[in-house]
């Protein structure tokens, strides 16, 4: 890669991916990228990635190097092309990425990769965004990565505008205020077959439960709402893990269907049965990948991170707190 240039416009940021407890899944205007319906996640301390933008004059098109690989800048420009109708800059730009963990394979590499984008790039371009207006910034990106621009429990709004203006995120709680802890249960490194943009399509034009769950999404909000105001997590575990169910029989019941867990998370659920069932509060949840996450409380992350760590199939199990949002690196 090229040594920065006297005309180069650079900045560098650092995103954490998420996890939803009450998931989005589907878009009510692709072209804007609105969700649907709206979602709360729990920002992932362990999970992140680090994102550095230069525009630089002279440059033919933008350029998108992931962990030093050259890789398709297709999702990337799109946000780029945003940031540079609104600054009136008009370079391309070099995007130099890593993830700490596997991309595109359900650990949410979209949220922590736009929303370090979205904090980069507008930095780069000279553009000083409030955290709601980088929040939409990045929803255009992938709106899961709305939600990572920020710290600890966050809600992504669907909102009701058609041009996406009331659809941002907001945090909920800050991550100190209450010590959740999320171990990651890896089960395959690869990537997703279908990725979640066009899971999300299928599931719209084919599942006849899609109206259904458009529907019950807000009552599913209100109820995690209440579970996090009175500091639940019983209440807040088993509303996730209804979610998570939820989301999986609306992926099973898209044509083609979206079959997302192989062996290793069929079995990681039910070590989390198994550790429940002995009296350890733990729930899971799932994103559109096979990876497990369990909800627990520090006490028990170890327990929890040995039994996962047990399961035939786990690759890699990885303990998280909650992670602060996306901030500009020196
Ligand atoms: P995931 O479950 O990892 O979020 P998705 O299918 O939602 O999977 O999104 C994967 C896509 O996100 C990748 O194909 C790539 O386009 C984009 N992506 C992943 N990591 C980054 C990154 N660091 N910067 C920009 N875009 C990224
Ligand atoms: C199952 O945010 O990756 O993880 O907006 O098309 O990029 P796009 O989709 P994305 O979808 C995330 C789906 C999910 C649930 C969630 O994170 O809320
Ligand atoms: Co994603």
């Amino acid at each position: 890669m090229d040594q920065p240039l006297g005309n180069d416009r650079t900045a560098t940021a650092r995103a954490h991916s998420n996890i939803a407890l009450i998931k989005y899944w589907g878009k009510r205007d692709a072209a804007l990228n609105i969700p649907a319906v709206g979602s709360i996640s729990l920002t992932l301390d362990a999970l992140s990635t680090d994102t550095r933008v230069t525009f630089r004059s002279g440059l033919e098109q933008d350029e998108f190097w992931l962990v030093g690989t050259r890789a398709d800048a297709t999702r990337a420009s799109h946000l780029l092309d945003i940031v540079r109708d609104s600054s009136g800059v008009g370079s391309r730009a070099v995007v130099e990425s890593t993830n700490n963990f596997p991309t595109a394979a359900g650990l949410a590499s979209s949220a922590s990769g736009f929303a370090a984008l979205a904090v980069a790039a507008s930095a780069a371009a000279g553009l000083s965004l409030d955290d709601r207006e980088l929040s939409i910034l990045a929803r255009r990106g992938s709106g899961s990565a709305a939600r990572s621009l920020f710290g600890g429990i966050v809600e992504l709004y669907a909102g009701t505008r058609d041009d996406g203006l009331d659809s941002f995120a907001e945090p909920v709680l800050p991550p100190e205020t209450w010590p959740l802890t999320v171990v990651v249960a890896i089960t395959e490194l690869g990537q997703k077959s279908v990725n979640s943009t066009a899971g999300m399509g299928g599931s719209a034009l084919t599942s006849p439960f899609y109206p259904a769950w458009v529907d019950t999404g807000k009552d599913d909000l209100a109820a995690m709402r209440l579970a996090i105001a009175n500091r639940d997590f019983e209440q807040l575990g088993e509303l996730a893990e209804y979610s998570c169910l939820k989301l999986h029989g609306l992926m099973m019941s898209t044509r083609p269907a979206l079959l997302y867990w192989n062996a290793a998370t069929m079995a990681a659920i039910h070590a989390v049965y198994e550790l429940r069932a002995s009296g350890i509060p733990v729930y899971f949840t799932i994103d559109a990948g096979p990876q497990l996450k369990a909800l627990c409380l520090p006490e028990h992350a170890g327990t929890v991170a040995d039994a996962l760590g047990q399961v035939a199939g786990v690759q890699e199990t990885r303990i998280s707190t909650l992670g602060h949002g996306a901030q500009l690196l020196p």
